[in-house]
């Protein structure tokens, strides 16, 4: 009933050209894929060219950020409006980078998934605690913090394109997993917490997807589990084979 999917966050690595090879290496070993949803999520200045090398195939292309307003005097932002004229399909939102170095809250998170549903873009907004909220026991009351912040004032009616991202800090980038366990455990809770936020039927359609350190050997294990629906992935995303792999393993 949820449709996996599996993103890439490029993050500020590519340049067009790195991008469009890229493409040109990936397309092949996708080809096949058919029951994934495959979005690649490249910087802003490659958005283009990554649009033009996937033109009429099977991959989508997302940004890493937007701003929540359609237009104004807001030096360096890139507006819904303007990620819709070039066709863009998603985005992510809240990413716990953006938290972390461009003072996103979860209030500003809130801003960009209203704009992002009004613009029909499809929003993958990112949650998760970090290292010392985990010891501490915290993990659930940080997420249900960032949900109930983020998704407040959501029309149920309008949430079907909501995508979360599960991405606990202390994983990313770091080589350290969540096993599969503590990832299904927090999907679960997250689940939970849209039924409470939304309704029920929309948390049972809206897919929640695990991001953290995924590369191809652990992939089949974290996205298979039922709360699971797909991965969010950084590093391993940059190299077309892994991150080709990463999707056949996951649709085993
Ligand atoms: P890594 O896969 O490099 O840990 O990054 C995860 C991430 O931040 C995806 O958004």
């Amino acid at each position: 009933m949820r449709k996996p999917l599996i993103a890439a966050n490029w993050k500020m690595y590519k340049i067009p050209a790195e991008a469009t090879a890229f493409i040109g290496a990936f397309l092949p070993l996708v080809a096949s894929q058919e029951k994934t949803e495959i979005v690649l999520c490249p910087s802003m200045t490659s958005l283009a060219v990554s649009l033009e090398a996937t033109k009429g195939t099977q991959v989508h292309i997302g940004a890493q950020t937007m701003d929540w307003h359609d237009n104004g005097a807001f030096t360096g932002e890139t507006s819904p409006v303007m990620l819709n004229a070039i066709d863009v399909t998603h985005v992510l939102i809240g990413h716990s980078e953006r938290r972390q170095y461009f003072n996103e809250t979860d209030e500003t998170v809130n801003h960009k998934l209203k704009a992002a549903l009004a613009h029909k873009l499809v929003p993958i907004v990112c949650v998760g605690e970090h290292k010392a909220d985990r010891e501490s026991g915290r993990t659930n009351d940080v997420l249900k913090k960032q949900l109930t912040v983020g998704l407040q004032g959501i029309d149920p009616a309008a949430a079907a394109p909501l995508v979360i991202a599960y991405e606990p800090v202390w994983a990313i980038g770091t080589g350290l997993t969540a096993t599969p366990q503590i990832a299904e455990d927090a999907h679960k809770f997250i689940r939970a917490q849209i039924a409470e936020i939304l309704s029920p039927a929309i948390a049972a359609s809206t897919r929640i997807l695990y991001g953290g350190s995924v590369k191809p050997d652990n992939a089949a294990s974290l996205c298979c589990l039922e709360n699971i629906d797909g991965a969010l992935v950084g590093g391993a995303s940059l190299d077309p084979t892994s991150f080709a792999q990463i999707i056949a393993n996951s649709s085993i």
